[in-house]
């Protein structure tokens, strides 16, 4: 008999849903602190952790974007990289599509040639070490305004041959996806996929935008599309991909216990949900740890994880023989394992 953590660990899955300057540990922002001789508002990894108690999401992206701040050489993006990389390798993740926030470092002088170099280099490192493959998706800042956006972009212009797609982050209440228009059809005119946070905590009307005015191939949370019967239909159409996030969602007081998570009724209603870990230093577990934490809450089947882990390759923006290549292996996984539920 195999048992849950054993049957996920082994389990191949991707994420598509993690903000890498989240998965800044305490004990590696003092060390990088120390490197850098920069003072910490904190005197231990204990007082930081203690700190992170959240109401909502702005209370969180309020210390996300000052915990940043330690972040200044291209080693020490590098070292943040390879940091999440051995801890999902170790959860048995195959394939990572990592969001970075680009202005929360040029905004403090940080070059942004120094931030896409250091994580690239990292990533190239995990491929060969621990043979997990990852592309990046530079996420823009929605409580600046697009003039700032587009400032980013073309920042970005001479790495958009390394870079995946773009994405919209940070304070979602009070900035819709339409302020972004603009700098999404320069994107997509540049090649890039496009996804966007829509529906963490702002209302269905915010993931009707990311569809029709942005355009976007991935919905990042999704959650109160639920509030909405016909964009839900809209969205099992399209076989759209939501990226849900359950231990954010209960950290950041989307949810209030987990085993009212929506994640087991959105793979009722046909919606194509995938589970991820959006800022795991912040919200208690990395991808393995959402996925049996949550998998425990619910009550979720084997079929329904494999459902999941499919719909993380399915999802993703891999090369379709990839995905093909990933299903079977799945499939081949399942059939061979004893565990049942
Ligand atoms: N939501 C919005 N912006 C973010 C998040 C999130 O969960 N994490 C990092 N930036
Ligand atoms: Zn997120």
């Amino acid at each position: 008999m195999s048992d849950l953590p054993t049957f996920v660990q082994g389990l191949p899955k991707a994420e598509l849903h993690l903000h890498i300057e989240g998965s800044l540990e305490p004990e590696l922002m003092f060390e990088l602190a120390r490197r850098n001789r920069l003072d910490l508002p904190f005197r231990s990894v204990e007082e930081v952790r203690a700190a992170y108690a959240f109401g909502n999401l702005q209370d969180f992206l309020d210390i996300y974007y000052q915990g940043a701040g330690v972040l200044r050489t291209e080693e020490d993006f590098k070292d943040l990289a390879l940091a999440y990389f051995r801890r999902v390798a170790a959860d048995g993740c195959r394939h990572v599509e990592l969001f970075f926030d680009p202005q929360t470092h040029t905004d403090r002088g940080i070059p942004f040639a120094v931030v896409a170099d250091g994580l690239l280099a990292g990533m190239a490192e995990a491929e060969t070490s621990l043979g997990v493959g990852s592309g990046l998706i530079l996420c823009y800042l929605r409580h600046l305004d697009e003039d700032a956006a587009f400032a980013t972009l073309r920042m970005a212009e001479p790495y958009l041959d390394r870079i995946l797609g773009v994405g919209l982050d940070s304070s979602e209440v009070g900035h819709p996806p339409s302020k972004f228009a603009r700098v999404f059809r320069a994107s997509r005119e540049r090649g890039l996929k496009l996804v966007a946070h829509a529906g963490e905590e702002g209302p269905p009307e915010y993931v009707w935008e990311a569809l029709d005015v942005l355009g976007v191939d991935r919905i990042d949370h999704g959650n109160r599309a639920l509030e909405d019967p016909k964009l839900v239909e809209r969205l099992v159409a399209d076989g759209m991909t939501l990226t849900v996030c359950p231990l954010s969602n209960l950290k950041l007081c989307v949810v209030d216990d987990l085993a009212e998570h929506p994640l087991k009724r959105m793979l009722g209603l046909g919606l194509k949900a995938t589970l991820n870990s959006d800022d795991p230093a912040y919200f208690g577990g990395y991808l393995g740890r959402n996925w049996i934490a949550t998998a425990d809450a619910l009550g979720l089947t084997k079929a329904e994880l494999v459902t999941l882990a499919k719909n993380s390759f399915t999802g993703s923006f891999l090369p379709p023989e990839t995905v093909q290549a990933r299903l079977a292996e799945i499939d081949a996984y399942a059939s061979s394992s004893a565990y049942s539920q």
